[in-house]
């Protein structure tokens, strides 16, 4: 593929293409990037003049856009335009669970990469790289693949036929760490069958990477790593929540087993904090997508392994939920419960699969009244996830309500008891004393994340529950 790569679109203006587009426009001068998005209203937010308006949160997003943004960075929703003008397309659009249909709440619905590749084969012009970003099942290049050359017999004639090469780079970035993981990755993974196209796209990767860090494979392998690294990930994060049980019946302490159990280097440190179970867009979608595949292919030992993941994950969110009751008497009937925390991890906004959002749930079912306060969340989005709107105010009726807080104190005003539900920095400098003031006595406040300063929570007065901690309270 003889291609001199000028001009990249990215469909699917989301938080991988947005953050992932402007790294590579920081570091790519030479290059002019074009990030597109079907939904105007999201392109609308990315071309804000107010930064803060930006669609997604993300610590350093925010210096890049304003330096790129009109200069080598474009966002449009003119999707037509920017794909006959592009060398080289990365498709990353979301590939949610399929909600119905054959593998309905396990398979990925693949509708939207479909399209995209319909859409690139209509409007495509010459020699085109095309570079799946999303995460896929494996063997979805070859899907895409047919896709394109199919679609494009149809409507062009031989001469104005566009030449593609697929090609697979898996993204890793972690939201909330996402420029940094762009950065400076562990590894860049590309997956291909064509080494001139692999090389051009090496090529990109090397102005701000080093090439040793640079991974190329077969197509497959590409697809494949992605799902097995985030279910390598997943997997520890059930492992050390089921043992967090455990040690709340022992005596153990979760933080220590961590500290113990990571620093032999074969373990390591990272991904060893107990929680109230693992969120995100992408762990329970990509697992599910492991146990269709595993079944797909009678492998019926491997799916059930991977499945056991998904069960921990679930039965420690709704575990945590029933201890608040039981804690709180039994009945948290109009019993006001404060959450601090309704993202699904610290420094980002999304609540994609937060616990929070389950244990929300299960609690209104009790009939208590919730107070929620995240410093980036806002009360529309809760709204979303909640599938109830807030009230305007707390009523004394024993009817499930909740309603949205600005900061910690107004929050904690009259609870009974406040839930650590996100491990934001600033829940770790609470001033108990002053919250307890505020609080229904006896006040308890619930850990989820081993954050807070339990000293002070103890000089306090208020009851403490932590997540791994037993029989010491
Ligand atoms: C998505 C996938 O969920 C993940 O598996 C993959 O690794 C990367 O892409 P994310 O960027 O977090 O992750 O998704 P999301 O924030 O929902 O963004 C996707 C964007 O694609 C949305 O803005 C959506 O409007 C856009 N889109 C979707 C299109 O522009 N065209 C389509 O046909 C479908
Ligand atoms: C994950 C992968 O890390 C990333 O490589 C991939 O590209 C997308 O999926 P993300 O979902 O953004 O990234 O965040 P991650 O930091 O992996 O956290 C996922 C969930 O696990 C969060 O709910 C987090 O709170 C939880 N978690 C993480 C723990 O409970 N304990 C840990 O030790 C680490």
């Amino acid at each position: 593929m003889d291609l001199n790569v000028k001009k990249i679109c990215c469909i699917g203006a989301g938080y991988v293409g947005g953050p992932t587009m402007a790294v590579i426009a920081k570091n790519c001068p030479h290059l002019e990037v074009n990030v597109v998005d079907k939904n105007q209203s999201r392109i609308d937010a990315w071309n804000e003049s107010d930064l803060d308006k930006l669609p997604i949160y993300e610590p350093g997003l925010k210096d890049i856009i304003k330096r790129y943004r009109g200069i080598n960075l474009h966002f449009s929703s003119d999707i037509k335009t920017n794909i006959a003008n592009a060398d080289l397309i990365f498709i990353s659009v979301n590939t949610p669970t399929k909600t119905k249909g054959f593998g309905a709440g396990q398979a990925s619905d693949l509708k939207w990469i479909d399209s995209s590749a319909r859409e690139i084969s209509k409007y495509a012009k010459g020699q085109t790289i095309v570079v799946e970003k999303s995460t896929l099942p494996v063997r979805t290049a070859q899907t895409i693949k047919e896709i394109l050359e199919g679609a494009a017999s149809n409507t062009k004639s031989n001469s104005e036929k566009p030449k593609f090469s697929v090609l697979s780079n898996p993204e890793f970035l972690a939201e909330g760490t996402a420029i940094d993981d762009l950065e400076n990755p562990d590894r860049v993974l590309i997956g291909g069958d064509n080494q001139e196209s692999i090389s051009i796209l090496v090529d990109i990767y090397k102005n701000w990477i080093s090439e040793e860090k640079i991974i190329t494979t077969n197509l497959w392998s590409a697809e494949l790593s992605k799902l097995i690294a985030n279910a390598f990930l997943a997997q520890r994060i059930s492992s050390i929540n089921s043992i967090s049980a455990l040690c709340e019946y022992t005596g153990a302490n979760i933080s220590e087993v961590s500290l113990a159990i990571g620093s032999d280097k074969r373990i390591g440190e990272k991904f060893l904090n107990a929680g109230p179970g693992f969120g995100g867009s992408c762990f329970k979608k990509d697992i599910s997508n492991l146990i269709y595949i595993a079944n797909h292919y009678g492998l019926t030992e491997v799916s059930e392994y991977w499945q056991k993941v998904i069960d921990i994950n679930e039965w420690q969110t709704k575990r945590i939920s029933k201890l608040i009751v039981e804690k709180l008497f039994n009945t948290i009937s109009s019993k006001k419960i404060c959450i601090l925390g309704f993202a699904f991890k610290a420094n980002t906004n999304d609540t994609r699969e937060s616990p929070a959002i389950k244990i929300c749930k299960e609690l209104l079912e009790e009939s208590c009244k919730i107070s929620i306060y995240d410093p980036k969340v806002n009360c529309k989005q809760i709204e979303n996830d909640l599938l109830v709107k807030q009230s305007n105010e707390l009523s004394e009726n024993e009817t499930g309500e909740w309603i949205f807080a600005n900061s910690i104190i107004e929050a904690s005003v009259n609870s009974d008891a406040i839930i650590v539900a996100t491990e934001w920095e600033e829940f770790k400098f609470i001033n108990w004393r002053k919250i307890y003031k505020e609080m229904r006595k006896p006040a308890w406040v619930f850990d989820t994340r081993s954050i807070i300063n339990i000293q002070e929570v103890k000089d306090s007065g208020i009851n403490y529950w932590r997540i791994g901690e037993g029989i010491t309270q």
